[in-house]
């Protein structure tokens, strides 16, 4: 048996994707499901980038017990000993740096000869493992890269101290044959001095096919994201490849991942929940139809025998079996915490714990059927809460078809309850209106998303907002839970102010 190392940068190049910035307990909850789901190494970011960047991955660092926790750095030397600080708490840790290498790069971007990049890339390594054990280097943008010189920084960056060797498709151009013999080249020269590894982009939708064919050529380390999230047209998929190598053994033989698959819907939710970002419907492994079968012809071979028309099962992932129809509003909380246990929910803290039951409660009043998916929101929303700064109170909203819609809101700030009201073009906008004019915040609304957690009229709606609160500012991201779309849409606004508030000291500047 030979292991591939997974190497998840959700955090990082994942949150490079527009539109998917979280705050720092939002990314602090996903590096412990990372965790869960057993990968190797999780980027938790790129500490020099921001002090919200350096603050989640010291966070982190202090939290995951079993995963190296690494951060990206320039090949610079405040990058790196930036890195180092934030990853002091790690128990273990890796420290990420790069440096582009292809003549593209060289030429326009950083405006160097290639003996320059070379000399660069070694005092950055040599820097990086006086302050870390374990260092990678990435020779960005390597697969358009002249592959003799590859070598040379390869050789060189390797006995400067780099332990992995990261070889980027950064614009995701190559083919999988393409990609195979620049990995199968890189092996020959380096063999067994350092780990490879390969971090493809998809914006050719080949970064799965391309991964592979680099773990068939040697490599060793696979660098992926949930829901294969990240720039531009995003990265290698992690449930995907790892899916790939347990259904294909007779392609793959003895090469195994030490992913718990089981843990992975619950992942591709997370960070489908948190970023907003929802994989497509037919996105294979995670999309909501991938195990659905819709044709007669289908779901009657299914009936007779399972493997005629699925090559995997959707318990293998995590996929809940039955919409799990839970206790009623007489179940006790140790029932209750039994419920959470079965869905993962482990690691909540009392107060957390009272909270969710409280309001688990409360739904049990007002909806006749409370399922895993309720929970599993209600949960979410409980688990990555920040500060509120701003809190929903009360709110009153008018709207018929011949007269102008209105909201009333009341909010409380500072222990101090302030009423306001607006009318608008809809009843969102007169909310957001309202929210606005008691703040004192002029949002810009960027995305705004409904959707029902279950099913049936009285589901609870799930309002993800995108908002801007400052120009040229990444937006925020709020979540609204509640039986009514409207009450939900002033939580989820209320929500991304919240976040942007707690992560305004921490933006780069
Ligand atoms: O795509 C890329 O080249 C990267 C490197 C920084 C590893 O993300
Ligand atoms: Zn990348």
């Amino acid at each position: 048996m030979e292991m591939i190392k997974i190497f998840d940068t959700t955090l990082r190049d994942g949150e490079q994707s527009p539109g998917a910035s979280m705050n720092t307990e939002e990314k602090v909850k996903l590096a412990l499901q990372l965790e869960r789901l057993g990968v190797d190494i999780m980027e938790a970011g790129f500490a020099a980038a921001s002090p919200g960047d350096f603050e989640a991955i010291s966070r982190i660092a202090e939290v995951v017990q079993n995963s190296t926790i690494c951060s990206l750095a320039r090949a610079i030397p405040n990058d790196i000993e930036r890195a180092a600080k934030a990853l002091d708490g790690a128990k273990q840790k890796r420290i990420h740096t790069f440096i582009a290498t292809s003549p593209i790069h060289m030429e326009f971007k950083l405006k160097m000869q290639p003996n320059e990049v070379l000399k660069r890339a070694v005092e950055a390594v040599k820097l990086a493992r006086s302050l870390c054990e374990d260092v990678e280097f990435s020779c960005e943008d390597a697969c358009r890269s002249d592959i003799g010189f590859l070598k040379e920084v390869a050789l060189a960056v390797i006995e400067a101290g780099a332990k992995t060797l990261n070889l980027p498709d950064t614009v995701g151009y190559r083919l999988p044959q393409e990609l195979g013999y620049i990995i199968k080249e890189l092996k020959s020269c380096v063999g067994d001095l350092a780990i490879l590894s390969v971090h493809c982009h998809n914006d050719l939708g080949l970064a799965v096919a391309n991964s592979l064919a680099g773990i068939q050529n040697g490599a060793r380390q696979l660098e992926c994201t949930i829901n294969g999230l990240g720039e531009r047209a995003g990265n290698t998929a992690l449930e995907e490849v790892v899916m790939i190598l347990k259904t294909r053994k007779d392609i793959f033989g003895d090469l195994e991942t030490r992913i718990n698959t089981k843990e992975i819907y619950a992942a591709s939710k997370l960070v489908a929940d948190i970023t907003g970002i929802c994989p497509q419907p037919n996105k294979a492994i995670v999309g909501k139809n991938a195990f659905a079968h819709e044709s007669g012809i289908h779901q009657d071979g299914m009936l007779k025998h399972r493997e005629t028309y699925e090559i995997m099962s959707a318990s293998d992932i995590g996929i809940p079996q039955d919409k799990g129809l839970v206790l009623g509003k007489h179940s006790g909380r140790a029932a209750f915490k039994d419920k959470l246990t079965s869905l993962g929910f482990n690691d909540l803290t009392k107060e957390a714990l009272d909270n969710a039951f409280e309001k688990f409660k409360v739904l049990c009043d007002k909806k006749k059927e409370v399922y895993d998916e309720d929970i599993r929101a209600l949960l979410t929303e409980e688990a990555t809460k920040i500060p509120q700064v701003f809190e929903l109170l009360a709110m009153q909203i008018s709207s018929d078809s011949n007269g102008v819609p209105y909201a009333a809101i009341s909010i409380l700030k500072d222990g101090i309850s302030r009423i306001d009201a607006a009318i608008g073009n809809g009843s969102v906008d007169a909310i957001l209106k309202t929210i606005d004019r008691i703040s004192g915040y002029n949002g810009i609304l960027k995305d705004y998303k409904v959707e029902a957690v279950s099913e049936g009229k009285d589901a609870l709606a799930k309002v993800v907002v995108k908002a801007e609160f400052e120009p040229n500012k990444p937006a925020f991201i709020g979540h609204g839970l509640h039986l009514d779309t409207l009450q939900a849409t002033a939580k989820a606004y209320l929500g991304a102010l919240n976040s942007y508030l707690s992560m305004r000291s921490l933006i780069a500047k």
